[in-house]
């Protein structure tokens, strides 16, 4: 949510910088804006719409410099403009800074700041942390100008509530960058004669695999050559430079037209990688050994408690089914944002596990602190390693699923889904789940990486499905059981980048008010496997037909005979265990979204109001 990119070095910064907007985009894409100095000042380019309407700008008129910030915006304060872009600058016009978060104080700090005189050009709170850094480095009487603009900002960010990644320079200060972070993500690229800032690595990637993951409350000034890390209250610590997993070439789309269409097809890879070496066929169970817990401490274990949001939260919602399921642990899913602000009675031997592809989600790590505070041992299930949740929790389990770039997320739901199978086995092999049964769900989570693969052969089958539904006003979702989350997650796909009205529903729910929606222009897709619910969800798929709705449905081979004559469209998937069903069933609903979306002439990777990461509440 927001992009921030800085350079300070030898080249021109504007290639650089346009270049890792470009990999920011997913953060968010309403207006975009550098600012980039040389002997003549600060040089500024902005505007409302997406990067390549910068890059157009910058082309007309290119501003020359070897150190600049820059920004790509998801808005939270003020409308998306020219104006509202980002950089935006203190009373003097010499400084300008960057800013991924929200100054919840602004206000106040405003009316303070017009007092003394100030005047505002727009209506964010990001201008007024840019005069409130500003007013104090005038008034600071030294003659060390860097010195004097980390001052400014250690006192600035001292008297703000909120969030913030921030980037700044000043005119005055050549070769110079602040940046500091809390809450909102920010990574120093150190390069050779030459380092970076960004909010995430992917950035800066193409330039420099070694990165300072800045936690909060850190300050970092950098230099061409030195970069100097201290706390907001002035204390120097350790910092560790680590190496990125990842290459440019991992970012890159390659022959797919979409982010979104090749992470679909990595889910073969991702889902082998979600399992690689946490398989222990001997022993019929899992290892985790992230998790950080003694067998002891896991037999302890007396209630698992799910939380995250968007397509996160649906894992859990399989999540729970299965670990329920597999372990016989009670558990709950729960939305980040509520959990967090909730007083959930907890017992004792509650295990809390935040679930975040970007590990950045401010109400997952707003759950996560919550959560920690109250001494819950709590753990996250990550992506992006170095994370703020995965630094912040007490263990986890990475997905290691690589970079998921399009934004609505599809090889992360199904990593997660795999570690939670995994969560379920481990738990459950140390109570009640037999070694055959431990033995059969692994030969069947080993099957999956190829049973993936033949689904995925569906997609032109399920592009020609796609393409008769461009005209419908929306589409109505249905499951059960372990499918029940999949009606909600391919709902959600579908409602984010086709932008059509779509709701999941478990499909007993249907004749409770669901049904009078009911009618010719609005699909309903059944999730329906032959599992042990099956014929319960032929009943609603028959009431549903009886009413002229029209029927998609995935299922299995013995599913699609039963619903032949019955439905209009039937996508039929590999047959698995219940407990692993909807690491299939997934599979079609994501191609059915980005196929339709496709045809609607959607902006697929980037769908409109969304941003991947979201790191504002
Ligand atoms: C945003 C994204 C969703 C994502 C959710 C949680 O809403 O648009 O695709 O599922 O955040 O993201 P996380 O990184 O925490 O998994």
């Amino acid at each position: 949510m927001c992009g921030i990119v800085g350079y300070v070095g030898r080249s021109e910064a504007a290639p650089i910088l346009l270049d890792g907007l470009k990999r920011l985009e997913y953060r968010g894409y309403d207006s975009a804006g550098v600012a980039i100095v040389n002997g003549e000042g600060v040089q500024t380019r902005k505007c409302a719409g997406r990067i390549a309407a910068l890059s157009k700008l910058m082309a007309q008129k290119p501003p020359s410099g070897s150190f600049g910030i820059s920004h790509t915006r998801w808005a939270t304060h003020g409308k998306v403009n020219d104006t509202n872009a980002h950089p935006h600058f203190d009373q003097s016009g010499k400084l300008a800074l960057v800013h991924n978060g929200v100054i919840e104080n602004y206000g106040a700090l405003k009316a303070q700041l017009v007092e003394q005189g100030h005047t505002f050009e727009t209506e964010t709170d990001t201008e007024v942390l840019a005069h409130l850094i500003g007013s104090i480095y005038d008034k600071i009487d030294n003659n060390d100008s860097k010195g004097r603009l980390v001052n400014a900002t250690r006192e600035a960010l001292k008297q703000v509530i909120g969030t913030y990644g921030i980037a700044l320079l000043h005119a005055d200060v050549p070769d110079f960058i602040v940046g500091a972070r809390r809450g909102s993500p920010l990574v120093l690229g150190v390069g050779r004669d030459e380092n970076f800032l960004a909010s995430d690595v992917s950035a800066i990637v193409a330039h420099t695999r070694d990165a300072v993951y800045l936690n909060d409350f850190d300050l970092v000034a950098v230099e061409r050559d030195k970069f100097e890390i201290s706390s907001i209250d002035g204390e120097t610590g350790e910092h560790q430079i680590n190496k990125v997993e990842f290459t440019s070439e991992d970012i890159s789309k390659g022959d797919y037209a979409h982010y979104m269409l090749k992470e679909i097809f990595e889910q073969p890879d991702s889902v082998r990688d979600a399992m690689r070496g946490r398989l222990n066929t001997e022993e019929c169970t899992a290892k985790l050994g992230g998790l950080n817990m003694t067998a002891a401490e896991l037999r302890d274990v007396g209630r698992v408690v799910l939380t995250g949001c968007g397509t996160a939260l649906h894992a859990g919602g399989v999540g729970e089914y299965l670990i329920e399921q597999l372990a016989s642990v009670p558990t709950e899913v729960e939305f980040a944002s509520e959990f967090r602000h909730r007083n959930t009675p907890m017992t004792r031997d509650t295990l809390v596990f935040a679930i975040s592809q970007s590990g950045e989600t401010a109400d997952t790590l707003g759950a996560l602190r919550e959560s920690r505070r109250k001494g819950y041992r709590t753990l996250g299930i990550c992506n992006n390693v170095a994370s703020t949740i995965a630094r912040e929790s007490d263990g986890g389990v990475y997905m290691h699923a690589g970079p998921e770039i399009g934004v609505a997320a599809t090889k992360s739901f199904t990593s997660q889904v795999v570690i939670l199978t995994l969560i379920g086995l481990l738990l459950g092999r140390m109570r009640n789940l037999s070694t055959a049964e431990g033995s059969r769900l692994i030969e069947a989570l080993e099957a999956l990486p190829d049973q993936i693969e033949d689904t995925l052969k569906l997609s032109d089958h399920i592009k020609s499905i796609a393409n008769k539904y461009v005209d419908v006003s929306g589409m109505l979702f249905f499951g059960r059981q372990f499918n029940y989350p999949i009606a909600l997650e391919g709902a959600l796909k579908m409602k984010e980048i086709t932008y059509l009205y779509a709701e999941g529903h478990p499909s007993a729910e249907l004749k409770h008010g669901i049904i009078a929606l009911v009618r010719p222009d609005l699909p309903s897709i059944f999730v329906a496997p032959d599992d042990g619910v099956f014929s319960k969800n032929l009943n609603n798929i028959e009431q549903v037909k009886a009413r002229k709705g029209p029927i998609i449905a995935v299922t299995t081979q013995s599913g699609a005979k039963q619903l032949k004559g019955i439905a209009n469209d039937v996508i039929v998937v590999p047959d698995a265990p219940d407990t692993l069903m909807p690491i299939l069933t997934v599979i079609p609903l994501q191609l059915l979204a980005y196929h339709l979306a496709v045809g609607l002439g959607r902006d697929v990777d980037k769908p409109r109001n969304l941003a991947k990461s979201v790191t504002v509440e």
